[in-house]
């Protein structure tokens, strides 16, 4: 079955929103492989967002992601990747649909506030990948 990387950004942690965006990945009924909380560090994120260096938005994303604790998990599941950022919604939180977790709890958008609460791989490429920059310790 494929699987994905999910990630709770320090914005979803530090509101106390893991619960609540993980139980809603679960009752869709992914199943829950593996989960662990840290604060990356910089070389993890530069390798988790290697596609967006040089963009306007690459300096301060890594110093978001980097200022406080994420919670990682691997769901697994047919079409769990398609279907998580099903779950997930819009990239940016102002535009993405009710009913979706960014749409239902989040606001916060600009060049300097890429508070989106989660991510969520965006091909089998990319989750093997990225499982293996978040799990590989
Ligand atoms: P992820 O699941 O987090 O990868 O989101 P995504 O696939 O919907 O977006 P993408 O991979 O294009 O961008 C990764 C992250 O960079 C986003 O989740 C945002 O946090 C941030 N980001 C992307 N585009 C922008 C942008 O135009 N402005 C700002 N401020 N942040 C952005
Ligand atoms: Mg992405």
């Amino acid at each position: 079955t494929e699987r994905t990387l999910v990630l709770v950004k320090p914005d979803g942690v530090s509101r106390g929103l893991t619960g609540a965006i993980l139980a809603r990945v679960e009752a869709k009924g992914y199943r829950l492989a593996a989960l662990e909380q840290l604060t990356p560090s910089r070389e993890l994120l530069a390798e988790h967002y290697a596609e967006h260096e040089g963009k306007p938005f690459y300096e301060p994303l890594l110093e978001f992601m980097a200022s406080g604790p994420v919670v990682a998990a691997v769901f697994e599941g047919e079409r769990v990747i398609e279907g998580f950022r099903s779950l997930a919604g819009a990239t940016d939180p102002t535009a993405a649909a009710p009913g979706t977790i960014r749409g239902d709890f989040g606001r916060d958008w600009g060049l300097k506030v890429q508070q989106n609460l989660v991510h969520g791989s965006d091909s089998p490429e990319s989750a093997a990948r990225e499982i293996g920059i978040w799990f590989s310790r």
